[in-house]
């Protein structure tokens, strides 16, 4: 799965650059508005065409941006999405523009008409807001390189309509979620769903199978992930690219046992074997004294499973 970085935070993108493991970036309204009122706030005047050049010049032609339309009809959409793509392309021939699967302005297959026109003129579309196979079947019919499905946001719906409460990045099982036990049900019906989708990584698995099965040509963008374990699970059901925010992609470098292993090879490096390398060795870590040695040491929360987070929200222990 290639990984992109979901962010309009120049220093987020060119950090996660240098680190040599991004193949694209994705924008939109929200995250533009972020990184505005960001600079704002500390004073920085905001110059949005040349911040979008240097986003753009920053992940190069191999790197493709996603930029989204603002307009909501298919009129409107189409003519910003050429206007973008003329402008910008040439800056690192990297655009892609971004159009909702469906505005709900006027009717229904506003997003779908943009597509098919934008397809038509040969500028790439990532379609995004997608929550259903349905409509990722329907935006790769209409011509879209790119489909987003957004897969927290579906966690989120699922936990919302079932009156869970949760925060935005706590885990939500790949799985599903068990419903009330109900003895009539049968073991289908048990789980939390939106319209037989049990999760966002379930969301990913059906769009990604489909489209397997029918040998529809077009990438799935895992979109709205939100934790370290989420990416693994698009990743697993098949997501081509994954688009991950800042946080989340320094979070899937974290271990504790890492932390502790880098630190016992560091205590252990040997003048004999540090000469063949040259320089000194890096400075050990201040031994403790006997006063902090009596004090419990800082253990990193071991994180809860799904089924502690079930029970917990369930009131359980
Ligand atoms: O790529 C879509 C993403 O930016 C939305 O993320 O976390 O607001 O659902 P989120």
């Amino acid at each position: 799965m290639q990984v992109f970085v979901d962010t309009a935070n120049l220093d987020e993108i060119r950090a996660a650059m240098s680190w040599g493991v991004v193949d694209g970036v994705t924008t939109n309204p929200s995250l533009i508005k972020k990184e505005v009122e960001r600079l704002k706030a500390a004073g920085q005047q905001v110059d949005m065409d040349c911040h979008i050049r240097n986003i753009l010049q920053t992940v190069d032609a191999e790197h493709p941006v996603s930029l989204e339309v603002t307009a909501t009809d298919a009129a409107g959409m189409v003519a910003q999405g050429k206007a973008l793509f003329q402008k910008y392309n040439q800056v690192a021939q990297n655009v892609v523009i971004k159009i909702p699967v469906n505005t709900y302005a006027g009717n229904s297959f506003e997003g779908l008409r943009a597509i098919k026109s934008l397809d038509d003129a040969e500028i790439p579309v990532n379609c995004t807001l997608v929550f259903t196979p349905e409509q990722a079947l329907l935006a790769a019919a209409a011509g879209a390189t790119y489909v987003s499905p957004f897969a927290g946001r579906v966690d989120d719906y699922i936990r919302q309509q079932s009156g869970i409460e949760f925060s935005k990045g706590d885990y939500f099982p790949a799985e599903g979620w068990e419903a009330e036990a109900d003895e009539e049900e049968d073991v289908e019906e048990d789980m939390l769903d939106d319209n037989g989708i049990v999760s966002g990584v379930d969301l990913v698995t059906k769009i990604a199978d489909l489209f397997e099965k029918h040998e529809v040509d077009c990438n799935i963008i895992a979109a709205s992930l939100r934790n370290p374990r989420q990416v693994r699970q698009v990743a697993l059901a098949g997501a081509d690219i994954g688009t991950i925010p800042f946080a989340v992609l320094k979070a899937m470098m974290q271990h504790a046992k890492t932390k502790e292993g880098m630190e016992k090879f560091t205590a252990d490096i040997v003048p004999e074997y540090q000469a063949l390398l040259g320089g000194s060795a890096p400075a050990q870590p201040a031994r403790p004294t006997p006063a902090q040695q009596t004090q419990p040491s800082a253990q990193p929360k071991p994180q809860p499973s799904a089924h502690d987070l079930i029970n917990r929200q369930r009131g359980g222990g």
